[in-house]
């Protein structure tokens, strides 16, 4: 056990048991102590894991010997007040999307993880995925200017009680975008609709405007919770190719169409005019690193504590995320209306203030 990080799963349901396991086939890490409120949970971590100690109560977790870490993984809203206990444990926490369900609660986390040398990082877990890795390669190499990108994430539920489907879902691709991109959307316009007569909303489309250096990109996201056709589709549109990344396609997770068009200046003609070229190759489904993305994160969250490096997917990016989902919520009062993404709301409030 000399040199495994001990670490605590809190919140141990769908998701959360795959930590458990995930942990307990890393050679660096030990998995201490899992809590859930459920004791049918703890039962099946138990019966699954034995020698793991279970409680239902979060301080008897952060005080178990050798924890040093905490993944939370409990619903939405409570991953503030989780993570908030864990950080003034003195823990390192990893914390799943999304990181809070308010971007000043995020701003609070950020700082108590400062304060604390502590390190603080979200579950935005298809930046570890080898799919999205090979897409961001082809938006970054060369010439080929994007156009616009769009996402798919439907599905029959599962239905969450505490969030809209936009908050549950949304995280991921706004996620993917801002990293394929390296940047962050500068407003959205959202609607959405309650179809099946709960009191929160089960579908979404959402419209989101990044800045580009050459032009500015156009991305759009789908969710849905009552959609029988289940979706995990992502799409960059680009001059010189399109570029498909299918998360429910095991064999080809990617392909890339080496077909775009684009318009160049027309010679000789006046200017301001344009030609339209049309590009027509290959269908491609280029061999990816085969990985799992949660194990792949899992491994980084433990490089990040023993090195002191900031997370790829830092709680920063978790907070921006929040911030995106704020304004989509905005929007969908608005019935749509484009909403301003808040810039950093702290620093605008410094400014006034001084
Ligand atoms: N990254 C991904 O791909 C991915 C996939 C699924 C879910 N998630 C995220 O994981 C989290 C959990 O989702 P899920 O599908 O496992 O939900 P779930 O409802 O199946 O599990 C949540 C568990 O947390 C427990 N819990 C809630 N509050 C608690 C508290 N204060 N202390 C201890 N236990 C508590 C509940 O009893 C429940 O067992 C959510 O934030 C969700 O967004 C991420």
């Amino acid at each position: 056990m000399a040199g495994q990080l001990g670490v605590a799963v809190v919140g141990c349901g769908y998701w959360g048991m795959n930590y458990v396991r995930v942990y307990s086939e890393l050679p660096d890490a030990r998995v201490v102590c899992v809590c859930d409120q459920r004791q049918e949970r703890l039962e099946e971590v138990s019966r699954r894991f034995p020698g793991v100690h279970v409680t239902s109560q979060l301080d008897s977790a952060l005080q178990q010997d050798g924890v040093e870490a905490v993944i939370v993984c409990t619903n939405a809203t409570t991953h503030y007040a989780v993570t908030h206990r864990a950080l003034m444990a003195g823990k390192h926490v990893l914390v799943e999307k999304p990181l809070t369900t308010a971007s000043v609660e995020a701003e609070r986390l950020i700082e108590l993880a400062a304060s604390k040398s502590a390190v603080l990082m979200v579950g935005h877990t298809f930046v570890y995925n080898a799919g999205i890795h090979k897409m961001k390669e082809y938006v970054e190499a060369g010439r080929d200017q994007v156009y616009y990108l769009y996402s798919s994430r439907t599905n029959l539920g599962p239905i969450r009680t505490d969030v809209n489907a936009l908050w549950d879902l949304a995280p991921h691709d706004v996620a993917i975008f801002n990293y394929l991109l390296d940047s962050t959307p500068r407003w959205v316009s959202a609607v959405g609709a309650k179809v099946l007569r709960n009191c929160r909303e089960d579908v979404g489309f959402i419209s989101l405007g990044y800045k580009g250096d050459r032009m500015d990109i156009v991305g759009h996201i789908h969710v849905s919770w009552a959609d029988p056709h289940k979706a995990r589709e992502l799409v960059v549109v680009g001059s010189d190719r399109r570029v498909v990344f299918d998360d429910l396609n095991g064999i080809e997770q990617v392909r890339v169409f080496e077909k775009g068009v684009k318009a160049t200046p027309a010679e000789p003609v006046t200017y301001g005019e344009y030609r339209l070229q049309i590009r027509d190759g290959d269908i491609v489904s280029p061999r990816l690193e085969v990985s799992e993305p949660l194990k792949n994160q899992c491994r980084h969250f433990l490089e990040c504590i023993t090195s002191g490096a900031v997370p790829i997917t830092s709680a920063r990016d978790g907070e921006q995320v929040v911030k995106v989902l704020e304004a989509i919520d905005r929007s969908l009062t608005l019935r749509g209306a484009p909403v301003e993404v808040m810039e950093d709301i702290s620093n605008e409030h410094w400014k006034q203030s001084a």
